[in-house]
């Protein structure tokens, strides 16, 4: 078992990874089980694929389980179905000492923390991320919340879980399409401030998408360890540290904005080809070698991620995806914070970007 700690000083936390973990889950969470019984909250695919087990597991070690189910998908993140989840909470009269669990993707974990939140005013709540985008991004950090109409994640809450249950092996039952597009969270941390781990991503893709199960344990808790380092220097994202971590997203927001927030592409291959952009409009300014960008969009291509506007599928112009840009909630005064890069590892928080000159290189970018 793997331990990292995230030393934040008032909500410190461990991560625990290890290949297999989830078989005797029910071991690890008996002292966060109040009165011998634990809040679960899933989804549709995760309840079919791994909630009996699960609760098989709790049951062996005396703990029973009372389970919500949420839909699968973005909808899952809806007013609507955190009106149902706080009910609910509320009919199994949920008390302040209760662990609520999350078990499944980004959307339950993002979901389940905020009413974890609000719920009498605060329970703590557990993540046990079942996607490779959660285990190394979205379960670590505190951030949760749900979608509004007027865009995603926008009604929301800091809410640090009070620990996070990571198996790697549960990685062997995601659609590959899943796995690639959480892979582009793990380059992300290499390219933010740590070429060595560019270079382990790079020469271990192959492995990584065989199943190798040393590789992707180290991939996820090489992730796992800059995130925490990260968060805990900047927990709430007010001096900059913790922007970096959003190195692709203005870009890939704007994609998934133009292609609908919708399955037509997935919140990680926007964000690859958000980096992609990223670095490649940093050679543009002169400030990241030629040689960083081409080495950064051809690992992103080989891991089989979008590099560019058409491969993500976007028709929109370069205009037309700023627009986009106009309403992100980093808008501050005007302008943009801009994640750029002066070479892999080494990006940088840009409060200078013109977003008329982002329109021209996108319309230029090919
Ligand atoms: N996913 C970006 C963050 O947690 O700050």
């Amino acid at each position: 078992m793997t331990v990292i700690p995230v030393d934040l000083s008032n909500s410190p936390y461990d991560i625990h990874v290890r290949a297999g973990l989830l078989a005797d889950v029910g071991a690890i969470l008996r002292s966060y089980a109040r009165d011998s019984r634990l809040l679960v909250v899933t989804d549709e695919n995760v309840a079919h694929a791994v909630l009996p087990q699960f609760a098989a597991t709790l049951s062996s070690a005396g703990i029973s389980c009372a389970h919500f189910i949420l839909p699968a998908g973005e909808a899952g993140k809806s007013w609507v179905q955190l009106e149902r989840l706080t009910d609910w909470l509320l009919e199994q009269h949920v008390e302040r000492s209760d662990h609520i669990v999350a078990l499944g993707g980004g959307v339950v974990g993002d979901i389940t923390g905020f009413a974890a939140h609000i719920i009498k005013r605060g329970c703590p709540f557990v993540q046990i991320p079942t996607t490779l985008l959660a285990q190394v991004d979205s379960s670590v950090g505190g951030k949760t919340a749900i979608n509004s109409a007027a865009g995603k994640n926008l009604v929301g809450a800091f809410h640090q879980p009070a620990l996070v249950l990571i198996d790697p092996e549960i990685l062997s039952t995601l659609p590959t399409r899943q796995l690639t597009a959480g892979f582009a969270e793990i380059v992300k941390y290499g390219l933010i401030d740590d070429p060595a781990f560019f270079a382990f991503c790079a020469d271990n893709l192959d492995s990584f998408f065989a199943g190798d199960p040393d590789i992707r344990a180290q991939a996820i808790i090489r992730s796992v360890q800059s995130k925490a380092r990260i968060v805990a220097a900047d927990e709430t994202e007010r001096t900059g540290t913790r922007a970096l971590l959003n190195l692709g997203h203005t870009f890939g927001h704007a994609l998934e904005a133009d292609t609908g927030f919708s399955d037509r592409l997935f919140h990680g291959e926007a964000v690859a080809a958000g980096m992609a952009l990223a670095f490649r409009y940093s050679v543009r300014l002169g400030l990241c070698p030629a040689d960083d960008g081409m080495r950064v969009t051809a690992l992103l291509k080989r891991a089989g991620l979008p590099t560019t506007l058409s491969e993500a599928g976007v028709t929109a112009n370069g205009a037309a995806l700023v627009d986009y840009m106009r309403h992100d909630k980093k808008m501050s005064g005007g302008t943009l914070p801009f994640l750029l890069a002066r070479g892999i590892g080494h990006t940088f928080l840009s409060k200078d970007v013109a977003l008329d000159d982002v329109a021209a290189f996108l319309d230029s970018d090919v």
